[in-house]
């Protein structure tokens, strides 16, 4: 139906007879003349009806915004002075000679010619028409490429792209599962993947040596703007390789994805332990941009006269840290109390801070309403251990360690991006080192990352001293956004049952869960790893959106609904019948 893409009109095509399809952008009645913004997924042309093709300009006068329509006509230098630089095709226009209306549309919901703030619930209710917006699509235009530029990467390196099942079995990666009941087989159901965990390991049983996938998975949990129930991941796998082999080809996977589309060279990526990620930015996914650091200051406080820091300073399971910010003191007071309502949430019991107006001057240069409690030695060394200079505030927070890691690791983001103290640029690392558990709220273990993860001792270390081992996990942090997590595996079923064991999954529960992979690591299996990063996610961070809703084409709510489609739906009772499901009646 066309010659072109109406974003192709350039002036390498003047004279040329050409013929486009799309969608009325925009139509200017310029008394005498119309102009219709014609648009596709490539872009915008300008094409001018005048009376001297009087057929075609009596259809002009009809059509309105959003109508489908196919043209006809001659590519002609924009006359002088009406050229528009801000456009790919301003220094041309066609002008029409045939003009057909291949249909009509009503008046849309969300505009598509200027940009207009949307609530999301429309949006996504007539996504169809949002995705016309030219930077909608140029997002999924670049989702496309980033997944081309991925695959052909790890082709080239001898990676085999495998699919593995989406009706399954449950995969472990810490949420809920999304449950499919069976017909054939009552009372019985499959699990949607979590990820392809279990699959890719058995691939490697079955050598096949270098595998991945942009998989899909699914998992029901909280929702956030960097979360979806479904979603996307760059799935990786590799035999006979240890934890350097697998980090190095990852980091050039991103390196190489960062050049091809951004033209972005990165640096090698820092690497640093769980633990000090956590002591120096109070978070495991640290944004490396900002240059705040949390600074221990307990040995200073044991003694002080204010109980709020005193307590905490001698106890094993608490922290006292100190945040300090350059350019702080001219925060207001209103802004120190919106900053303490912000720690309160995430569960610090309030927010002590010194503005330092000249540290020369000891306790005359600070104001603080704590520093009373605090002699001239204390203070001195607390200036000292945080390189306090004049300008400057600190924040502190005493609480159980999780609270004060929590509740900075926010702070020093929230502040540095209040105050733009946040840097241009990428800040890619790896979190290495890993603890292999972590206490659930009864007192269980917990796996740091997912139960086939390969501990750094020996199956007797780890049981003797669970808390205190560590694991061979990796992950990819950029931006203070977790990209991708990944580990060498367990490839021995007593290792792995050892793990089990303190889960407090028991030879039968294993047996029954994760019998196949058991199974699977008793017939040769290779010591292998993987990882896997988040599609949308490394997608949202190119586009620089503000949520990986805006990198897919047909996201969910926060409430895990498509407001497009209205899922999830009703069934009709005969269906349920069939899958042998009897509806409970909800009350309300
Ligand atoms: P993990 O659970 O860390 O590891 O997931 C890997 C990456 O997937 C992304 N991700 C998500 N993205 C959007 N919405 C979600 N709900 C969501 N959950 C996770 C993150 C994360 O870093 N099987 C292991 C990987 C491995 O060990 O090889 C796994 O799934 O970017
Ligand atoms: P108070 O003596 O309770 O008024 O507290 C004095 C200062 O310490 C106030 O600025 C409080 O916000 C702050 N504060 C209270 N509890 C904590 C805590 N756990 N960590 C940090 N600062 C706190």
């Amino acid at each position: 139906m066309r010659s072109h893409y109406c974003g192709e009109m350039n002036e390498s095509l003047v004279g040329e007879e050409v013929s486009l399809c799309g969608w009325v952008h925009r139509r200017r009645d310029h008394g005498g003349v119309i102009f219709l913004d014609t648009r596709d997924r490539e872009g915008i042309a300008q094409v001018v009806f005048d009376p001297d093709t009087p057929e075609s300009f009596a259809i002009a006068e009809q059509v309105r915004n959003e109508f489908v329509i196919r043209i006809s006509g001659k590519v002609r230098p924009r006359p002088a002075g009406t050229e528009n630089p801000e456009m790919a095709t301003g220094k041309v226009e066609v002008l029409g000679k045939e003009l057909e209306i291949l249909n009509r549309s009503e008046s849309v919901p969300i505009p598509v010619d200027e940009y207009v703030e949307v609530g999301e619930d429309i949006r996504l209710h007539y996504r169809y028409i949002d995705l016309r917006r030219p930077e909608m699509a140029e997002r999924m235009r670049f989702r496309s490429r980033l997944a081309r530029v991925v695959r052909e990467f790890l082709d080239g390196r001898g990676f085999l792209e495998i699919e593995t099942p989406l009706l399954t079995r449950a995969t472990p990666e810490g949420a809920r599962d999304y449950l499919v009941p069976s017909r054939t087989h009552p009372n019985r159901f499959f699990a949607l993947p979590q990820s392809p965990q279990l699959f890719k390991q058995i691939l490697m049983v079955s050598g096949m040596d270098r595998y991945y996938q942009i998989a899909r998975c699914f998992r029901d949990e909280d929702l956030r703007a960097d979360r979806q129930p479904e979603f996307t991941q760059i799935d990786v796998e590799m035999s006979f390789v240890e934890e350097e082999q697998v980090m190095d080809s990852m980091e050039a996977l991103i390196r190489h994805v960062l050049a091809e589309t951004m033209d972005i060279e990165l640096e090698p990526f820092p690497r640093i332990s769980h633990a000090e990620a956590l002591r120096r930015y109070g978070s495991d996914k640290p944004d490396l941009r900002v240059g705040l650091e949390l600074v221990d200051i307990a040995e200073l406080m044991r003694n002080v006269d204010f109980k709020v820091f005193r307590d905490p300073a001698s106890r094993e399971d608490c922290r006292v840290a100190a945040l300090r910010v350059p350019g702080g003191d001219r925060l207001s007071r209103k802004q120190i109390d919106d900053y303490t309502d912000f720690v309160r949430k995430r569960g610090a019991g309030g927010l002590a801070w010194i503005k330092v107006a000249d540290p020369a001057l000891g306790r005359e240069g600070l104001q603080s309403p704590i520093v009373k409690f605090m002699d001239d030695d204390t203070i001195s060394g607390l200036l000292a251990a945080t390189g306090a200079a004049a300008g400057d505030i600190i924040f502190f927070g005493a609480d159980r360690i999780a609270t004060v890691n929590e509740s900075l690791g926010a702070l020093r983001l929230k502040v540095a991006e209040d105050l733009e103290l946040v840097e241009d640029g990428w800040a890619p690392l790896w979190v290495v080192d890993f603890p292999m558990f972590e206490t659930a709220a009864d007192g269980s273990l917990t796996p740091l990352h997912h139960p086939f993860t390969a501990p750094s001792c020996s199956a007797d270390e780890l049981r003797a001293n669970p808390l205190g081992a560590l694991s061979r996990a990796y992950d990819m942090v950029l931006n203070g956004v977790e990209l991708g997590g990944g580990s060498i595996r367990i490839s021995r079923p007593d290792l792995q049952q050892a793990v089990f064991d303190l889960l407090g999954i028991g030879p039968e529960e294993a047996e029954r869960k994760f019998g196949f992979l058991l199974a699977a690591l008793r017939y040769g299996c290779p010591p292998h790893g993987g990882i896997a990063f988040g599609f949308d996610r490394l997608a949202m961070l190119l586009c620089g959106a503000d949520s990986i809703r805006d990198v897919i084409a047909f996201p969910k709510t926060q409430s895990a609904s498509c407001p497009l489609t209205a899922a999830p739906g009703e069934v009709s009772a005969a269906q349920l019948r069939e899958l042998h499901i009897r509806p409970r009646q909800l009350q309300n």
